[in-house]
């Protein structure tokens, strides 16, 4: 089986399991892009014009997604954009603890079948699924290996960079890293010689 058939099927069973929360309240956003990406995106959950459309960040906050890939060069299609909860929670409220766990074995799942070399998540809740004791504060834009061997760069949610001028400049000197971290990313090795990671101090699930 291809990646783009694993991925149809794994969104199938998403579909089907009709004991997922928010199942019956929001349609399924799945995620979309290159099966064969060599960068994952992966965001909160779905808003309002994500789940009218069933697709990733094609609201304001993924308006701003797609300029900060215009940017570096790259084609929204060429990457792969998702969300750690699957189905928009209700008025937007942040996504719960078991909401998030539902979803898990999924997106796990999700990332395995597209090996992503660089996941960057989008916002703190993505961030700290990931390296839980990470502080978006202090660790966006610095590259770092999970336990597990997953390289992710925290970037700030573009919805922040929307309310924030600060959020947004910064925002933009991470994003612009990208093509130079995926280029020559750094060996697990200076991972672990760097001073105190976020990374070094917290039982990864990853
Ligand atoms: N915010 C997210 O975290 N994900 C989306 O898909 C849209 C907005």
């Amino acid at each position: 089986m291809d990646k783009e058939e694993s991925l149809l099927g794994l969104k199938k069973e998403i579909e089907e399991n009709r004991e997922l929360p928010l199942c019956g309240e929001a349609n399924l956003v799945f995620g979309e892009g290159s099966a064969d990406a060599e960068v994952m995106f992966i965001g909160e959950a779905p808003g309002f014009h994500e789940d009218k459309l069933a697709r990733p960040f094609v609201g304001q906050a993924g308006k701003l997604l797609d300029k900060l890939l215009v940017k570096i060069n790259w084609p929204r299609e060429s990457v792969y954009i998702t969300n750690i909860v699957k189905r928009r929670p209700p008025g937007n409220r942040d996504p719960l603890p078991s909401e998030i766990d539902a979803y898990k074995p999924y997106l796990e799942r999700q990332i395995k079948i597209i090996n992503p070399k660089i996941i960057a998540t989008l916002g703190r809740y993505s961030m700290n699924y990931f390296l839980p004791e990470a502080k978006i504060s202090r660790d966006h834009g610095v590259a770092q290996f999970t336990r597990g061997g997953y390289l992710i760069l925290p970037l700030y949610h573009p919805a922040a960079a929307l309310r924030a001028t600060a959020v947004l400049k910064d925002l933009e000197i991470d994003f612009k890293k990208l093509p130079e971290i995926l280029k020559n990313p750094p060996t697990k090795k200076e991972n672990s010689t760097k001073k105190e990671t976020a990374s070094d101090t917290q039982e990864s699930l990853f």
